[in-house]
């Protein structure tokens, strides 16, 4: 008999969620323009639209909050937080942000130069953003497998040392910045990286003196998977684990939203001392006091906190990917198509198979989360054609292969009862996909349109 997982936690504070009728929701995408983005959150009742931020901290993370040291500078909060990026994921150097992106800014500032080259494993929105702002040029150097929904490949995170070599030729070792490196490649659906590639990955880049800097937002759940799934790995913890990934890196940028179970936060961190003391001296413009950066005492002890315990046993990675399968496997079964094998953060539904009546111009994966909230209430969020945005040199849109809805889930928030209400939605919608139409901008901003955009549905033929 196989034996069921349960979550390492109890609830001990509930917050109630609204339900709401179907002329609402009706009401309620029109308003926001048909962009899961601009719902309020009053009108969603099971909130996929991200993992980011959204986590339940524990009764430990919230008791540390009272313990903040709000001092301006040298406060005891920040070498908490020292100590536990130190202990957990062995940088030596680090340089506290608001979130994610606000240690890609100062990273991409500090090493990038004009017509620098950075290649990378899939893009993320922000990232590129901020490596193309600096003046370099994002090359997509993943494994082909990464582009293909369908394909069962366990890494479909590893960058193709191929690829990453002919960029390195095709400009000279010189002129590649650094190779950004994501854990668990949140655009790819979640997809890890293996050991073997992240150290193959790194030997190249030391013989030919270029950086690595991970993303590590979500190295967690890639370690977890390497545990799952590569051999040698499998007795080893995944704290132990989470050590080697950062071991084979010069440096990481994290948004602690995530893996770090906190509402706020992030950071950069360096091996290299000459490296953080450019990235510190930006950071007083951009950001803070190095010594708070962007965060508030409070929200250093949460972080602390939290970074300790997402590695303090497995069970916490083990129920937190384990769910996320859950609701992927429930839509197998039914025959939805999904990106596959499921990822660590967030199930990925096939929008261009789903709803192969719309072409990616008329944005099939934005019209699916519209017409998965209309139907539910449940807010998922498009990651495709919109979220690709346009070149920057032609103008023209970027056409990514896959063209998906995240369903994202939070990090100890919802229960399998919510993710069977989910799972239920998107079936009722597949079965009942010829009714949904394309989609056309009625206003679209010039960078991450995605967030902002507003669109309205094209009139059926
Ligand atoms: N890197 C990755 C892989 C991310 O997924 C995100 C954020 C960031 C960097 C930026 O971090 O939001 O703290 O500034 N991802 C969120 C998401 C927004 O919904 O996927 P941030």
């Amino acid at each position: 008999m196989t034996r069921s997982w349960a979550e390492p936690w109890k609830i001990k504070m509930v917050e109630p969620i609204t339900v709401t009728t179907r002329d609402e929701r009706e009401r309620a995408i029109v308003d926001a323009g048909y962009n899961t983005f601009l719902l309020k959150s009053d009108d969603v009742y099971i909130d996929l639209l991200t993992d980011s931020g959204t986590t339940a901290m524990s009764d430990r993370q919230w008791s540390a909050m009272m313990l903040g040291d709000e001092s301006y500078a040298g406060a005891r909060s920040f070498y908490k937080l020292v100590a536990a990026v130190h202990d957990v994921y062995g940088y030596e150097e680090l340089i506290p942000t608001h979130q994610g992106r606000g240690a890609e800014h100062l990273l991409s500032q500090i090493l990038i130069e004009q017509g620098d080259v950075v290649p990378g494993n899939m893009y993320f929105t922000t990232t590129r953003y901020h490596q193309e702002r600096a003046g370099g040029r994002f090359v997509d150097v993943i494994i082909d497998e990464a582009h293909d929904p369908t394909s069962m490949h366990p890494f479909k995170g590893n960058i193709d040392i191929d690829k990453l070599a002919a960029a390195v030729d095709e400009v000279g070792a010189e002129r590649v910045a650094y190779v950004s490196f994501e854990t668990n490649v949140n655009l790819a659906g979640g997809q890890p990286a293996s050991m073997a590639n992240i150290k193959a990955v790194y030997a190249f880049c030391r013989e030919r003196g270029i950086l690595v800097m991970l993303d590590a937002t979500r190295a967690l759940e890639n370690a977890y998977f390497i545990q799952q799934r590569e051999g040698g790995y499998e007795d080893r913890s995944v704290a132990s684990i989470l050590r080697e990934i950062t071991e084979n890196s010069d440096g990481a940028t994290v948004s602690s939203k995530k893996d770090n179970l906190v509402n706020i936060g992030g950071f950069l961190a360096l091996r290299d001392p000459e490296l953080a003391r450019k990235a510190r001296a930006l950071l007083v413009a951009f950001e803070g006091l190095h010594t708070y950066g962007g965060m508030s005492g409070r929200d250093m002890e949460a972080l602390a906190t939290g970074i300790r315990e997402m590695v303090a046993t497995d069970d916490h990675a083990r129920s937190r990917v384990g769910q996320v399968e859950y609701l992927g496997n429930k839509l197998i079964k039914y025959g939805i198509p999904v990106v596959k094998p499921i990822g660590g953060h967030g199930v990925f539904l096939d929008a261009a198979a789903m709803l192969p009546h719309i072409p990616q111009d008329q944005f099939p994966a934005q019209a699916l989360a519209a017409a998965i909230y209309v139907d539910s209430g449940v807010r998922g969020m498009e990651r495709g054609i919109v979220s690709a945005g346009r070149d920057p040199e032609t103008g023209e849109n970027r056409r990514p292969k896959l063209e998906l809805v995240r369903l994202t889930i939070p990090r100890r928030v919802y229960t399998q009862s919510h993710m069977d209400v989910v799972a239920e939605s998107v079936i009722e919608v597949y079965e009942q996909r010829d009714a949904i139409t394309g989609l056309r901008f009625t206003y679209e901003p010039e960078s991450l349109r995605f967030f902002q955009a507003t669109f309205e549905p094209l009139p059926t033929t």
